[in-house]
């Protein structure tokens, strides 16, 4: 059985979009990055809904593209001096969190996300502190110091198999921030959770309404969502799941054509892991300037080549430090997390 908690409506400040750059100076930065990573000995690691020259940058140079479980991964176990982590700011810290012995830069510091805005440290652990009884699991986007109050950092990629094991294990559950991920789990997994009411700002504007007037229109798609979204449109889909696991049902479905209900920067990884196939954007409550993201991220869009050049050449402003006690209570959960799913991985292997 699960419950919820209200928690304030919060306002998000909206940052400005960054300045379109011309063909030249692109290719002016991507060539001084390209140099820079080299001379830094450091590795570019990009979520897939950062822009796509971002994304073939980080290809280009044996970087990582990834969910934000396997860039927590990448960034711990490659041999680079300098991570510079393109993506949203937990993701840095999380990276600084895994790996304090190296620099972790990010080309802004402000790229934000609202589930980390809508779940301050404060208020959380006093909730915590008012149901001892439960086991705490927290999402990945949250800053280090909700993590370091949680008993477990989950990523959409493994938050399902986390919470049935504690289901099985007769453990009650406060969830945060996500409550619509939260949801669907609570549904899948039957698990008694305890639910903080924090939403994603793209996911969250995924209206189920204009995705069935949608699928009237393309009867052949399959449609695919990330568990962020409401369950109206969550109970539409052919298949739900984290970046990684929506970019392989884009794959190995037998479909031709795809409606996609994550951020559009996924287009770019999925294209090429189902290239010929037709991927569609699902479509937002609102249009244009109504809608709220237009399912792009507003603070995935800030990590611009120029700003990625600015980080390689003057760290200042750029870097991600943690304070080291909080470091190393926040590392407790995602050590546990990246731990399960290395055996996970094993069980999985040990089948074939
Ligand atoms: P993934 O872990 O699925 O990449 O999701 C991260 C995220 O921020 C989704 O909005
Ligand atoms: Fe946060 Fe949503 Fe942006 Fe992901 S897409 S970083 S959950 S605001």
């Amino acid at each position: 059985m699960s419950q919820f908690i209200a928690v304030e409506k919060v306002n998000y400040p909206f940052p400005a979009k960054p300045k379109v750059l011309s063909a030249d100076v692109q290719q002016h930065y991507v060539a001084e990055i390209k140099r820079l990573l080299v001379e830094k000995n450091a590795k570019l690691i990009a979520h897939y809904y950062t822009d796509p020259e971002i994304q073939a940058l980080a290809e280009a140079t044996g970087g990582c593209i990834s969910d934000s479980l396997e860039m927590a991964r990448f960034g711990r176990d490659c041999d680079a001096e300098t991570l510079i982590v393109a993506g949203v700011k937990f993701m840095g810290e999380t990276a600084k969190i895994l790996s304090p012995e190296k620099t972790v830069l990010m080309p802004t510091l402000d790229a934000t996300c609202s589930l980390d805005i809508g779940c301050p440290a404060d208020k959380f652990a006093e909730f915590c502190d008012a149901h001892p009884d439960h086991t705490v699991v927290v999402y990945a986007n949250t800053s280090a110091a909700v993590k370091a109050r949680a008993d477990w950092v989950v990523t959409s990629s493994i938050a399902l198999e986390i919470v049935e094991h504690l289901d099985s294990l007769g453990e009650k559950i406060i969830w945060a921030p996500d409550r619509h991920l939260g949801a669907y789990i609570a549904k899948q997994t039957g698990a008694d959770m305890l639910m903080w009411q924090g939403e994603c700002i793209v996911h969250d504007e995924f209206s189920a309404q204009a995705l069935l007037t949608m699928k009237h229109l393309h009867p052949d798609a399959a449609i695919l969502v990330h568990p962020e979204s409401p369950a109206s449109v969550v109970a539409m889909a052919d298949a739900v799941g984290s970046t990684t696991q929506l970019i392989k049902a884009a794959q190995t479905l037998p479909h031709e054509k795809f409606i996609v209900a994550t951020d559009r920067g996924i287009f770019y990884k999925m294209q090429q892991a189902a290239p010929g196939k037709m991927l569609l954007e699902a479509p937002t409550a609102g249009n244009g300037a109504t809608c709220k993201s237009c399912a792009h991220c507003p603070w995935m869009a800030m990590n611009g080549l120029q700003a990625i050049y600015q980080a390689l050449t003057d760290t200042s402003g750029h870097e991600i430090l943690v304070d080291e006690s909080l470091r190393q209570r926040a590392l407790v959960p995602l050590d546990r997390m990246l731990d399960f799913s290395a055996k996970l991985k094993m069980q999985v292997m040990g089948k074939v």
